[in-house]
């Protein structure tokens, strides 16, 4: 696999970052995954102008332009014949020589590193047989909108689920769902209403999920934006999920209780099907 670091184009083994770097030393960086389908870019922009949400709060200085980073990613698609998959990028504060708290002075110049992740995102086995689910507490901090590395949280959550034997979790403040460990969460009432947590600094503000909810309005499906407890899902006749590299994906347990009728439903998969339709 063809990298990009700062500035270069090398093979994956020959891509170095310092051990001062503070991405490594503090989490001190800010992350997007844009999915790749027949080679072109979904969802760009909305992933480009989060990036640039998460630079402004964290006073995060991208070391190329806007129209650069566009030329970066579309040449690591051609450098490694990316079909389908996804391209991450990470930025962080830089290596400032050392470790030391404070921000560097502006001559410290941020880290930009991407590389591609070939994955069938379209053809997904999950879509067809479902997730499994549990819940577990949420314990990040409170700026879960700024899309950091930070990410240890949300490990441990995936791997409560998989000692649990469960695809994934669902994390749980407060008595209610916020968002799953690395997605949106939704539920379906009985009458056909679709229920996702409203945007706040409690949750990553989706770029797929935005473009779900503008996708299901135009679908006549009535949407509500509120929390909702573990309790409320374990009743809904569906969950589902969506992120950049699941798409849409059915949740058939929660803890271990059956969803609906415990088979993938039909507003999930038909959401699924607009959002494949939109991205190809
Ligand atoms: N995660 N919530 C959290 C906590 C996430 O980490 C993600 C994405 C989402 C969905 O956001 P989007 O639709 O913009 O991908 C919600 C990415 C895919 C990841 O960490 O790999």
């Amino acid at each position: 696999r063809i990298v990009y670091v700062d500035g270069q184009y090398v093979e994956e083994q020959d891509a170095k970052v310092s051990v001062f770097d503070r991405g490594f030393l503090f989490a001190d960086a800010v992350y997007e995954v844009t999915a790749v389908i027949n080679g072109k870019l979904a969802e760009y922009d909305g992933h480009i102008t989060r990036l640039q949400l998460s630079c402004r709060e964290l006073a995060l200085q991208l070391p190329v332009s806007i129209e650069e980073l566009k030329k970066i990613h579309l040449a690591l698609i051609d450098k490694n014949q990316l079909h389908e998959g996804a391209i991450y990028l990470q930025l962080s504060r830089g290596n400032a020589g050392d470790r030391d708290f404070h921000f560097p002075g502006a001559e410290v110049k941020s880290t930009l590193v991407l590389f591609t992740q070939a994955r069938a995102v379209i053809d997904n086995p999950k879509a067809e047989t479902g997730l499994h689910v549990v819940t577990c507490p949420d314990i990040r901090w409170h700026r879960r909108d700024i899309k950091t590395v930070s990410l240890l949280a949300a490990c441990l959550a995936k791997e409560v689920a998989h000692s649990k034997g469960a695809d994934d979790a669902f994390l749980v403040e407060n008595g209610f769902i916020t968002e799953g460990s690395s997605c949106n969460c939704y539920i379906v009432l009985a009458d056909n209403t679709v229920v996702t947590r409203q945007l706040s600094n409690d949750i990553l503000h989706g770029i797929t999920r935005q473009s779900l909810l503008e996708l299901a309005a135009k679908d006549n499906i009535t949407l509500e934006e509120r929390p909702f407890t573990p309790e409320e899902a374990y009743h809904a006749s569906e969950i589902f999920l969506s992120s950049a590299t699941t798409f849409v994906l059915p949740v058939v347990s929660l803890d271990g209780k059956t969803i609906g009728t415990g088979k993938p439903g039909p507003i999930a998969k038909r959401l699924r099907e607009i959002y494949i339709a939109r991205v190809k």
